[in-house]
């Protein structure tokens, strides 16, 4: 059994290559009303991506509900550059035999510039490679910890996340391009905070929200920015790569 949460389909992607390559089944943790009954799994899995050195709040608070059963745990972070102490974090959570990082795309559009083509390509590839060598690793119940921490980890992972969560996470700098958007509610259906409202045909941003940028990476009229800086950039979809 894997438990994924994907803001805009990298984690998923792995998730659901991991589990068919182990013969296993990929579930959506954003699907659940309740915590899902555990019961004589083998394996129990968890795959996310890394916000801000850290675990996507929502992923988070899944975890710290789900049952031990005495089944071999690993979790897989995806991740553009490196992960810092997430799967040790993690592990304080839910304990895990195994943890692994594996690069991806970046989609953090609303920080810096996306990757070009042929990135996304390598990445996508070498992830590829990757998955197949922690099924394997998997299925042999073998006890690895693969994970690119990056320089100064725990700063990273500490101060850097704790102010990610407390500061970064109001939905307050994004708006909509009215000129461009189509009124279609694909950013207010699929925001996994449910942070998003139709109102007079647009979206309008309330609160917080997990940031997991899928309504801006998403749009198909790329309408959707933040801040004075997404106009002129890419935006990141693993479908048009797949
Ligand atoms: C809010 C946010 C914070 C991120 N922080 C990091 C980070 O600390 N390190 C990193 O390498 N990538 C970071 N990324 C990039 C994502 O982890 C990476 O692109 C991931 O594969 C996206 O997965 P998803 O498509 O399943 O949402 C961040 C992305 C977002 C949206």
């Amino acid at each position: 059994m894997i438990f994924y949460f994907s803001g805009t389909g990298n984690s998923e992607w792995v998730a659901r290559k991991t589990a068919e390559s182990i013969k296993d089944s990929a579930y959506d943790i954003t699907r659940y009303k309740q915590t899902p009954e555990i019961g004589e799994e083998e394996r129990i899995g968890f795959v996310f991506p890394v916000y801000a050195w850290g675990i996507p709040e929502s992923m988070a608070i899944f975890a710290g509900k789900v049952k031990r059963n005495g089944a071999f745990t690993f979790g897989i972070c995806t991740c553009g550059e490196d992960a810092g102490l997430t799967m040790k974090k993690f592990s304080a959570i839910y304990p895990l035999d195994s943890a692994y990082s594996i690069s991806m795309p970046n989609n953090y559009v609303i920080g810096s510039e996306l990757e070009e083509k042929e990135v996304v390509v390598r990445k996508l590839e070498q992830a590829e490679r990757e998955i197949e060598k922690i099924s394997r690793e998997i299925l042999e119940r073998k006890k690895v910890y693969r994970v690119h921490e990056g320089k100064f980890a725990r700063l990273k992972s500490g101060i850097a996340n704790m102010g990610f969560n407390k500061f970064a996470r109001s939905t307050s700098s994004f708006w909509v391009k009215k000129d461009r958007c189509i009124g279609c509610g694909l950013c207010a259906a699929g925001c996994p905070s449910s942070s998003i409202e139709m109102k007079g045909g647009i979206p309008v941003w309330k609160g917080t929200c997990y940031q997991c940028l899928r309504c801006i990476n998403s749009c198909p009229k790329e309408a959707i920015q933040y801040g004075k800086k997404t106009e002129n950039r890419r935006r990141y979809r693993i479908s048009d790569y797949l």
